[in-house]
Formats: C-alpha cells, sequence, structure tokens
C-alpha cells in the first residue's frame, strides 16, 4: 500500500507508521509526507527517514487552505502514486479536487471516540465534560469535519487525577497502536485502493 501522509505538527502517528513498516508489521510504503507548517517536526522527521517531504505553502489564512495549494497536494499525491492518503495530524480541512480523486481512500485520526467530540482539542472536551472514557477514531474523510465513516476506535479510560497532558499521552499511546492497524488490514478488508 503507497501511503500519502499529510501532517502540521510533531508527527508521532508518522514515526508509529513509519515503525510498524519496519518492524514489518505493516506491509507498507510511505510515498511522500507533506505539511502545511514549513518547521514542523513531521517534515524533519520525513527528512530523516529519506522520505520525500514537501512544504505545502497555505497562504496567509490560518485555518482555511485555498484551492492553489489543494491542488498542489493532489498533484503530489499522484505524481507520488499514494493510493491512500493519512492524515495525521493534519489541521486544515481537505476539500476538492482531493475529496473527489481520493474518495473512500482517505483516513484521519482524531482524539476522540466520535461522533463525539469533533474539532480542535476534543479530548479537552471530553475531560471537561466529565466523562469517565475517552478514545481515539479512524475515520474516512468527506467533506464533514470529523464526519466520515468511522473504520475503528480505541477507548482510553479517563482517571480522576488526569490532566489535559496524562490524558493526551495515553490517547496517543492508543492512536500509535490503531492507525498502522487499520492500515495494516486496508486490503484485506477490501477497501478501495485506486
Ligand atoms: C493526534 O492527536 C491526532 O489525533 C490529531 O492530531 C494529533 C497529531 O499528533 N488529529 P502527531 O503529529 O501525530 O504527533
Amino acid at each position: 500500500l503507497r501511503l500519502g501522509i499529510l501532517g502540521s505538527g510533531y508527527g508521532s502517528n508518522f514515526e508509529a507508521i513509519l515503525k510498524a513498516i519496519k518492524s514489518r508489521s505493516l506491509d507498507a510504503e510511505i510515498a511522500v509526507v507533506m505539511s502545511d507548517v514549513e518547521d514542523s517536526r513531521i517534515l524533519e522527521k520525513a527528512r530523516e527517514a529519506g522520505l520525500p517531504a514537501i512544504f505545502v505553502d497555505p497562504g496567509t489564512h490560518p485555518l482555511r487552505l485555498p484551492s492553489g495549494p489543494q491542488k498542489e497536494i493532489l498533484d503530489h499525491l499522484e505524481r507520488h502514486g499514494v493510493q491512500v492518503v493519512v492524515l495525521a495530524g493534519f489541521m486544515r480541512l481537505l476539500k476538492e479536487p482531493v475529496l473527489s480523486a481520493y474518495r473512500d481512500r482517505i483516513v484521519n485520526i482524531h482524539p476522540s471516540l466520535l461522533p463525539k467530540y469533533k474539532g480542535r482539542d476534543a479530548w479537552v472536551q471530553a475531560l471537561e465534560a466529565g466523562e469517565t472514557e475517552a478514545g481515539c477514531t479512524v475515520h474516512l474523510v468527506n467533506e464533514d469535519l470529523d464526519g466520515g465513516e468511522i473504520l475503528a476506535q480505541q477507548a482510553v479510560p479517563i482517571l480522576p487525577r488526569d490532566t489535559s497532558e496524562t490524558l493526551l499521552a495515553r490517547i496517543h499511546e492508543a492512536e500509535h497502536g490503531l492507525l498502522p492497524k487499520v492500515l495494516g488490514e486496508w486490503k484485506s478488508s477490501g477497501r478501495k485502493i485506486d
């Protein structure tokens, strides 16, 4: 499975995928890594791993991603022969033409048990709501923010003394197991690859 990974930040999920590939627990290859943040750790880590690492200039708006960069992302995905796109902490919404070109072939990892707590800081929302459980979700990406078909979830407990940091660390650990697992089962579960 040829993967294209998009992220804006630290890249721990990218690292988890890379580790799973190296240890042969995931039969896949990372064709390209892209980011909307030029000095992001994810790009730095991708370069260190010898992978194509591309900064896509998002323009001046802090949240939106205009059509120019959306097209640029699609060009890079196609040029690198990407079959499945992984959003690993990518903080902008993907739109056309990427969504149609990669329909049912884009996954996102989100730090909550969707459909609960969409959007930013989802684990803080769960903590503040007094939940006893949080978790992470791998889902397909469509036009709706954190709203596509759920592929897999893993719950983690919220403990009485948890802070947002301790809870996030527990969720991240769950993410690092869940995301490579879903990708590893992609072909056998009959999901689209092209
Ligand atoms: C993860 O918590 C993921 O759920 C969210 O963004 C974070 C990315 O972390 N969408 P990292 O960059 O993979 O370390």
